[in-house]
């Protein structure tokens, strides 16, 4: 189907577009509108009943979390709702992301949804998605260098980051904890997520003069983290008492290295454990007390994809940014709520949810 924006149209919507790009002032939606004008050119469309093509550049399958978001795109965008989806899994390789959208500029696709790999070198190929009048959707973590594409759907990572930062400073006050010593097995470096994580929680880090031991990049995965963790626990034997993971998986792995190490983690133990993502595995772990607290990213953004989608067919207007809301999971209930000042300038005091059954099977 092609109800082909044509390039200066799409140039046109861009450069309306371009107001709050880069702006994360709200932590749940923000509604900078941009309008889809459909090409009135009927020698580019195809007969209706065509399906609508869109190509999806998935950063990889590295974690819980990606499976769900890959599955959310997939169901979103099946035959069955109209959609004719071309899938390609980039194996966390920011030359094959690129080359997948120059594929999909090819294939002369409908849309474009790029769940980008890094925030950074996306100014020419979007700027050719751009020539070629293909409308792009950037989902979950952001792009900093361009703001050629209609809409993006994700989360705050400043915010995730600066929310383990004040539940740590209240937590450790709650217990008598005085002296921290952090370790940090980091995303992706180069990921908005990587990069959120670790300047907000950096942020209280500085503030409150704890000291970060080390910070290495554990790429996401279970192995990764396990290896960071093994080669810290020979390192740094003895001298830390808490782990940030920059998600469950690495958290996985992480705790599999402290056990063979005989380092022990979670409520009351060795070492503070702090994650997120908060899939149903991590929640498990939350619950039985083997990770401290949580904090959710939320993958499920096909639905929000499609819908953008579905609008800009229409002719309708979508949001600029539309943000995730994301609750934080722990594992005691010796604090309901904690308060600090979000990435947008903004106290907010955000509930503390103690992870229950209920809790970890309704997650990802
Ligand atoms: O960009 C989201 C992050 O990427 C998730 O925290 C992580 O699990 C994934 O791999």
């Amino acid at each position: 189907m092609k109800k082909r924006i044509v390039a200066g149209m799409l140039t046109a919507l861009m450069a309306a577009s371009m107001v709050a790009c880069g702006s994360s002032d709200t932590a749940t939606e923000t509604t900078t509108d941009t309008t889809a004008e459909e090409s009135t050119d009927t020698a580019a469309e195809a007969p209706s009943g065509d399906k609508i093509t869109v190509g999806f550049a998935q950063v990889g399958h590295e974690s819980d979390w990606r499976t769900a978001s890959t599955n959310s795109v997939q169901d979103a965008f099946s035959e069955a709702n109209g959609y004719d989806l071309q899938f390609v899994d980039c194996d966390n390789d920011s030359a094959k992301q690129i080359e997948a959208v120059r594929q999909f500029i090819q294939n002369d696709v409908d849309y474009i949804v790029i769940d980008p790999i890094v925030s950074t070198g996306w100014d020419t190929v979007l700027t050719e998605c751009e020539d070629a009048g293909i409308p792009v959707i950037v989902i979950d973590r952001t792009i900093e260098d361009s703001d050629k594409y209609v809409s993006w759907v994700g989360s705050e990572f400043m915010n995730e980051g600066l929310a383990s930062g004040a539940w740590l400073k209240a937590y450790a006050e709650a217990k008598g904890i005085t002296d921290l010593n952090i370790l940090v097995i980091e995303g992706s470096n180069g990921s908005s997520a990587q990069i959120g994580r670790t300047d907000g929680f950096k942020k209280y880090a500085d503030a409150e003069g704890w000291t970060i031991l080390d910070s290495q990049d554990g790429d996401f995965t279970q192995d990764g983290g396990q290896q960071v963790m093994e080669s810290y626990c020979k390192s740094y034997a003895g001298k830390f008492n808490v782990v940030v993971c920059q998600n469950d998986n690495e958290a996985f792995g992480a705790m599999d290295a402290m056990k063979a190490a005989g380092v022990s983690y979670g409520v009351d133990k060795d070492v503070i454990l702090i994650s997120f993502d908060a899939c149903k595995a991590g929640l498990e772990y939350v619950q039985s007390g083997d990770i401290n607290a949580d904090f959710m990213c939320y993958p499920l953004q096909g639905s929000y994809c499609a819908d953008i989608v579905k609008a800009l067919q229409n002719g309708e207007t979508v949001a600029k940014q539309t943000f995730m809301t994301e609750p934080w999971y722990v594992a005691e209930d010796i604090l309901k709520s904690i308060t600090y000042t979000n990435n947008a300038g903004d106290e907010v005091t955000e509930d503390l949810i103690q992870v229950t059954d209920a809790a970890s099977q309704a997650s990802y």
